[in-house]
């Protein structure tokens, strides 16, 4: 994890002078490209990576999009409207016709069982964009973002100087790229529904050293599946792991609060009863306060977000990390892409299906 966020953190240090030289550079002075500007990574140049999705999605697809951009290459959005797969053709044989002409896929399903059977068949990496139990590349975005405000998590350790990333020209100076911050050990809240995005936060935050607090309604329904939980328990982490029906006990010493949509995709027809459930478990200044959290406690939401998960306050007020939080689906799915799509392909020959 800790790898894909500082070749994530690097693409995006390298790459916003290229799309934003006026604030990148130095804020206020007329932009003039240094010599030494380094391009990101054009592992994708005349490469075409796939996007397989089967549901809606505006951060996800347009972070792949613009990613595979900057890499050089081009992304084909492949919408459930637009290809074979589901109606005439099988999972398999897609798997097969679209790994056969690009070199990876980015896939949205709905059951996970379908992203596994593109795994199967697929000639070229897969990459799951989200699907019933796990939402991967959000996490590392989230990650990604805690790093870069580790300032606001006070105790963090100072960030090294910046390091050059290559010897300049005749200057000899180099660009200069800011190391990612080191974050302390952090108690994470999360006041939700067991959904994909908690379920990459269980499996991922207590191997980097952050502790786990969890409030979902006491339904097994939305407790985490088995799936899930075997994984937690194989990893040998639930110590880590708090889990509780009231979202004040979930908060308490928490210095950041997370929560999700309690109505996920494909779950619309459930929306009345989960409207029900999760009565009591809005994010709000108030139920943080009365739960104990540290008093500088942030907020964070993957989006799209609804005000019955979190009041205006927290979510457009100075705690909330939600924006900086969705730019960074960019970088760190350019990373992904960069190591898995791009260079990968330089590595491994494709398997001759
Ligand atoms: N967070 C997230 O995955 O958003 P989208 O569904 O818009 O891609
Ligand atoms: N749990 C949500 C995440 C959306 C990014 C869903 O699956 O719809």
């Amino acid at each position: 994890i800790h790898w894909i966020l500082i070749h994530a953190h690097h693409l995006k240090q390298t790459s916003l002078p290229w799309l934003a030289p006026q604030a990148a550079v130095v804020p206020g002075a007329v932009y003039k490209k240094p010599p030494s500007l380094r391009m990101p990574s054009q592992s994708l140049f005349n490469k075409s990576v796939a996007l397989l999705f089967s549901k809606r999605s505006t951060r996800t697809r347009v972070a792949a999009e613009t990613a595979a951009v900057l890499l050089g290459g081009r992304a084909l959005f492949l919408g459930r409207e637009d290809i074979q797969l589901g109606v005439n053709e099988s999972v398999r044989d897609s798997a097969r016709v679209i790994g056969g002409m690009c070199e990876g896929i980015f896939a949205r399903v709905g059951a996970h069982e379908e992203i596994e059977e593109l795994a199967r068949y697929s000639p070229v990496p897969v990459l799951n964009a989200l699907s019933s139990l796990w939402h991967p590349t959000q996490i590392l975005a989230d990650l990604l973002t805690l790093h870069e405000h580790a300032h606001l998590f006070s105790g963090s350790p100072a960030p090294a100087p910046a390091a050059p990333v290559r010897k300049g020209g005749k200057g000899g100076k180099g660009d200069k790229v800011a190391m990612l911050a080191p974050l302390r050990p952090l108690t994470v809240a999360y006041v939700g529904d067991s959904a994909n995005v908690l379920h990459d936060m269980l499996v991922a935050y207590p191997r980097l050293g952050h502790k786990l607090r969890v409030a979902s309604p006491e339904h097994e329904r939305y407790r985490a599946p088995r799936a899930v939980w075997d994984r937690v328990v194989q990893l040998g982490i639930e110590k880590d792991i708090f889990w509780t029906k009231d979202p004040r006990e979930a908060v308490q010493g928490a210095d950041l609060v997370v929560t999700d949509t309690w109505i996920s995709m494909g779950q619309e027809g459930e929306k009345e009863q989960r409207l029900k459930d999760f009565q009591g478990y809005q994010v709000t200044e108030q139920l943080c306060r009365e739960g104990g959290a540290n008093p500088d406690w942030k907020f964070m939401h993957c989006l799209p977000r609804k005000e019955h998960e979190v009041d205006d306050e927290v979510f457009y007020g100075p705690r909330s990390l939600v924006f900086p939080e969705a730019d960074n689906r960019k970088w760190t799915i350019m990373a992904l892409f960069d190591l898995l799509f791009g260079k990968w392909s330089l590595l491994e020959h494709r398997t001759n299906m």
